[in-house]
Order: structure tokens, then sequence, then C-alpha cells
């Protein structure tokens, strides 16, 4: 039998007051970050959050990060904010670092997945801080992207894939960073980067000292968006050497670091001309969704030079090629 379903797609615009009023109803609304677009909702509200987790198909052991716009409002969310967790915070929010904390009550456990930390951060996105410092709540918000696939980096790649399953869209142009961002716990009151992200290793270093990376790993995540299967395009995705992708066929999309193929043509992304990892990291998941959507059978790419925001853009090459 054939039913003639209605679809209805989410509105896209930049009206503050719009997104508020979906969210004061416990609806979700997509808001723009600094890193990747976020599916927010009412983080002090199990019925938003669990609406988040069922929109994303998202397994409830993956903890949520709530988002807030000030120091003040933090410490009704948090204890124990002092120390490195108050340097790096006062040095880089609002920016694209997150924080684990011990939690205070009034975050719900499903926000934790029943862990006794969250994790918290300051956006950097003028809309989004906006909408933050007129809610009356903090935004429970994980990437606006079905689980296991690419982030969105722009409004359309929300509209794309949860556009039937939201109201509204917060359309904050293009995120700058381009990748999620960096996490940032302290075990033993060692600082212990849990995911490598927007905000690199070098800059946490320079304000607390040496930090331990958590290498990521599928068997038993410390930080389960430590899964290997993330960041996933839905081609077969393989990382290749620079030889092997000369030889690349037609039915093959590549995505290079700097120096273009002479074979590829417009199957061929180069994610950075001029050798940036920042410009590298700001393009990574947009060419990813764009080489995914062309008729070929697999996307191949090679590995960008590990420094600075080079190392988090290889950890989510090796996360897209279930490495
Ligand atoms: O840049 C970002 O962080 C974006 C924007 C929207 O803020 N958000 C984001 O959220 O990337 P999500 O849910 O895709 O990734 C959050 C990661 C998850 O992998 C989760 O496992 C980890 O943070 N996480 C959250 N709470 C945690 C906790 N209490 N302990 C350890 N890891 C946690
Ligand atoms: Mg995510």
């Amino acid at each position: 039998m054939f039913f003639n379903k209605k679809v209805i797609l989410a509105t896209i615009g930049n009206d503050i007051s719009v997104a508020e009023q979906f969210l004061a109803k416990g609806e979700l609304v997509a808001i723009p970050t600094e890193t990747v677009y976020g599916l927010a909702g009412n983080a002090l509200s199990e019925k938003s959050v669990l609406s988040i987790f069922e929109t994303k198909n998202r397994p409830s052991f993956d903890p949520l990060i709530v988002h807030t716009d000030s120091l003040e409002k933090l410490d009704g969310l948090v204890y124990d904010f002092d120390g490195m967790a108050e340097e790096l915070a006062t040095t880089f929010w609002p920016g694209p670092l997150t924080l684990l904390l011990p939690k205070r009550d009034v975050i719900p456990d499903l926000v934790t997945s029943g862990l006794d930390h969250v994790a918290v951060r300051i956006p950097n996105h003028p809309l989004t801080l906006e909408l933050l410092r007129q809610l009356e709540f903090p935004l429970a918000a994980p990437s606006a992207n079905p689980f296991g696939y690419i982030s969105p980096t722009q409004a359309s790649h929300v509209e794309a894939q949860l556009g039937e399953s939201i109201p509204y869209i917060l359309d904050g142009g293009e995120c700058n960073v381009g990748i999620e961002s960096t996490i940032v716990g302290f075990v033993d009151g060692v600082p212990t980067i849990y995911r490598l992200g927007g905000l690199s290793v070098e800059d946490i270093e320079n304000v607390v000292g040496k930090v331990n990376v958590l290498p990521h790993s599928s068997s038993n995540p410390q930080a389960p968006g430590m899964l290997k299967s993330h960041y996933a395009p839905r081609k077969p995705f393989l990382l290749k050497s620079r030889k092997e992708l000369e030889s690349a066929g037609n039915d093959v999309a590549v995505m290079v670091f700097e120096t273009p193929l002479s074979n590829s043509g417009s199957k061929q992304r180069i994610l950075s001309p001029t050798g940036d990892v920042k410009e590298a990291a700001h393009n990574l998941f947009t060419y990813l969704r764009e080489l995914d959507s062309l008729e070929i059978s697999e996307i191949w790419a090679e590995y960008v030079p590990a420094k600075g925001l080079g190392l988090a853009i290889n950890d989510r090459l090796r996360r897209a090629a279930a490495l």
C-alpha cells in the first residue's frame, strides 16, 4: 500500500527568538558552533535529552556535551572548577575546548550516561552565544549528524540528514574550525586528552604543561566517542600512500592534503593548497561529504602532516577508515 506521507522539513533561519521558543518547549534545534553544528536540547530536561539520543539514533552509553555561555552559569553545573581546568577555560573559552568535570545533581544522569563527570564547553559562535545568554538552561548538544556519520559544518549538511526530524536549524554559516572540540579531563590530576580536536595539543601544553593523550580504541573506549566507526562516510574509505593514490582509477574519488594528483579531475579534493593544517581541518568534513555523494565506488585519502590540528585530522581519517 502507498501512503502519501507529508514530510515537513526544518526551517533554516537565523532568528534566535524562534530557536529559543522551540527549545523552551522541549524541542530540538540545530545550532552553529565554531567546530561543527550541534543538535541542541534543554540539558536539564530528561525528555529533551532523550529526544536527542532518539533523533541521532545514538546509543545511550555515549554521553553528551553541555554548552553554556558563562563561567558563572558553569559553576551551577559542575564541582571543582579550579586549578588547571580554570586556567584552560579562561585561556580558551569561548573556543574549541571541552572539559570533563564532576557534575552537580541538576545534570540528568542521562546526559552523562551515568558517569559522574560531565563534558562542558563555551562555544565560540556569536549566534549561539547570544542564544545561550537568553536561555534559562544550558544546551546538551552532540554533533548534528546521525550516529556514526560525518559531522555537519554547514546548515545544509544538517538539513540533508536531520531536516525531517527537527523544526529549526539556526544558520550561522560555515563552521570556522571544522572539526569537533578537543576533550580534556584530569586523571589523578594529570591533564588528559580524551579526543583530539580543534585545539592543538601544543596549545594546551603551553598552558598546563605535558598532557597525556589517550589512544582511541574500539574495544574499551574510555570516551565512547573513541569508537573507531565514528566520522565515516557511506562509501568505503581507504588511507593510501601517495604512490597508491597516483594509481586511482576512474571510479575512485581522492582527497589529498596539499599537492594535487594529475589524474583525478573533479573527483579530487585538495584539503589545503597552501599546506595549512587549519585550512585542511576547515575543509575536511565538507569535502568528505562531497566525495561521498559522487558516483564512485571508493574514497581514497592520504594522511596530513602530524603537526598542530593535523593530529586531529589524522585521527578522523583513521576512524573514517575504521583503522
Ligand atoms: O565540538 C564539539 O564538541 C561538538 C559541538 C556541537 O560542541 N560536539 C560534539 O559532540 O562533538 P559529540 O556528542 O558528537 O561528541 C562528544 C564526545 C562523545 O564522543 C562523548 O563520548 C564524549 O564527548 N563525552 C561526553 N561526555 C563525556 C564524559 N562524561 N566522559 C567522557 N567522554 C565524554
Ligand atoms: Mg559526534
